[in-house]
């Protein structure tokens, strides 16, 4: 590909939290281009972003499908569409975007059901599109070298995980706001039928999986809504059990005082234990059995190259979570490229979060609550 890649992107209006954060990790790749864009769902609010980004007016679209049909009847359409609307949306933009034959990258979790993250898939692989899910902490450098030793085989035998993300945002949300602002993560026909589960707990389930390999087995699960009413879940904890015997403990609360974005994974096999934690995500905990905690640097030489690969600069400068995005789109140009030169692109080789990644996070929160609605039993997942 001689030029820029062209992109659109759905959400990410003016005060939106995340398309920003897209946009900004496309900007220091410094390979792509936006060229169009459904900012929101407000006009004045599409013109507004459309202003501020130098879109032109006619590709400034009302709808995610208005942009799909149109780009795609360009000749300088767009090479993929970034999907950053509240979750009720992903479904139907992402679906409008692969008829077309376009590229996608959605943020998580995917979509409200299995069978339409399934149905997402079968489109894609029907018209022959990539689909990346940002599920942004596999991003990380260090996240990338977690899974490169536990793939090596340095912790041995794994049988024990700890995962926990708390935050604390939704007990400031919901004190200021009434029926007239709701924010959408509480509304159940706009985020789906998880809250915190959905939102924060997928991304514990992602990183694990992502990291070690593991695939849950089956899993039991407890939900809570404290303090702040609402209809949704906003603290969850959940025991898992994982294909081939091993064991894991999850907790995610977006009302834990104190809390920003404290992802902690910790991974235990019988030679060594590896803890990664995203509010210090230049760092990764490595203790081998019988000697001290190292502290492993990002972008150190004793590193491994694959992983080191990512880090742009020496150890010591922090890195965080624009670079983390920035690294699953190098992933996924790198496979647009490979599929624009006409090789076989096998989307799980290049590093970025698959859609089969997306379609276990949407059964995995969905399990989540059916196994809580049940009194907490035990629910099995990969059963349909
Ligand atoms: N990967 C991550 O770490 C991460 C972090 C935060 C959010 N997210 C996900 O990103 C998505 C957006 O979250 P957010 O926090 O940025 O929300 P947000 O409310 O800050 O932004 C959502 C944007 O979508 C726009 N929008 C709403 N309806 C629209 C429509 N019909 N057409 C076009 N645009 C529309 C809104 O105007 C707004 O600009 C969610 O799915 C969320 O789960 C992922």
């Amino acid at each position: 590909m001689e030029r820029k890649f062209r992109y659109g992107m759905v959400g990410g209006g003016p005060g939106a939290f995340i398309g920003a954060v897209h946009r900004a990790a496309l900007r220091l790749n410094d390979e792509s281009e936006l060229v169009c864009g459904c900012f929101s769902s407000s006009a004045e609010r599409r013109e507004e972003m459309a202003l501020e980004l130098g879109i032109s007016k006619e590709r400034n679209y009302a709808t995610a499908e208005e942009m799909a049909l149109a780009e795609a009847a360009r000749e300088d359409k767009i090479d993929f569409a970034v999907i950053v609307t509240p979750n009720y949306l992903h479904y139907s933009g992402a679906k409008a975007f692969l008829e077309q034959g376009i590229d996608v990258v959605s943020d998580k979790p995917l979509t409200f059901t299995v069978e339409e993250s399934r149905d997402l898939k079968r489109i894609a692989a029907e018209h022959g599109c990539l689909f990346g899910v940002t599920y942004t902490y596999t991003g990380h450098v260090m996240a990338r070298e977690m899974r490169n030793l536990i793939r090596s085989g340095v912790l041995g035998d794994i049988r024990m995980v700890m995962g926990e993300y708390p935050q604390d945002f939704m007990l400031n949300q919901l004190e200021h706001s009434d029926e007239t602002n709701i924010p959408w993560r509480s509304v159940p026909a706009l985020s789906g039928r998880g809250g915190s589960v959905a939102d924060i707990g997928t991304h514990v389930e992602n990183f694990v999986n992502y990291v070690t390999g593991l695939e849950i087995d089956s899993l039991c699960c407890h939900l809570d809504n404290l303090w702040t009413g609402g209809e949704l879940d906003n603290n969850v904890q959940t025991l898992v059990k994982f294909k081939g015997g091993a064991t894991g403990i999850y907790w995610a609360s977006q009302v834990a005082i104190g809390y920003g974005s404290a992802l902690k994974i910790r991974v235990f096999g019988d030679k060594g234990a590896l803890e990664f934690m995203q509010e210090e995500s230049n760092y990764l905990r490595l203790t081998l059995r019988g000697k001290p905690p190292m502290i492993l640097s990002r972008g150190s030489d004793y590193m491994t190259p694959e992983a080191k690969s990512y880090s742009r600069i020496p150890p010591g400068h922090p890195e965080g979570v624009v670079e983390a995005f920035a690294n699953i789109y190098l992933d996924f140009c790198r496979a647009l490229r490979d599929k624009a030169a006409g090789k076989t692109v096998v989307e799980e080789t290049y590093g970025y979060p698959t859609i089969d990644m997306a379609i276990r996070g949407v059964e995995f929160y969905n399990k989540c609550i059916d196994s809580s609605q049940a009194g907490s039993t035990w629910v099995k997942l990969g059963s349909e």
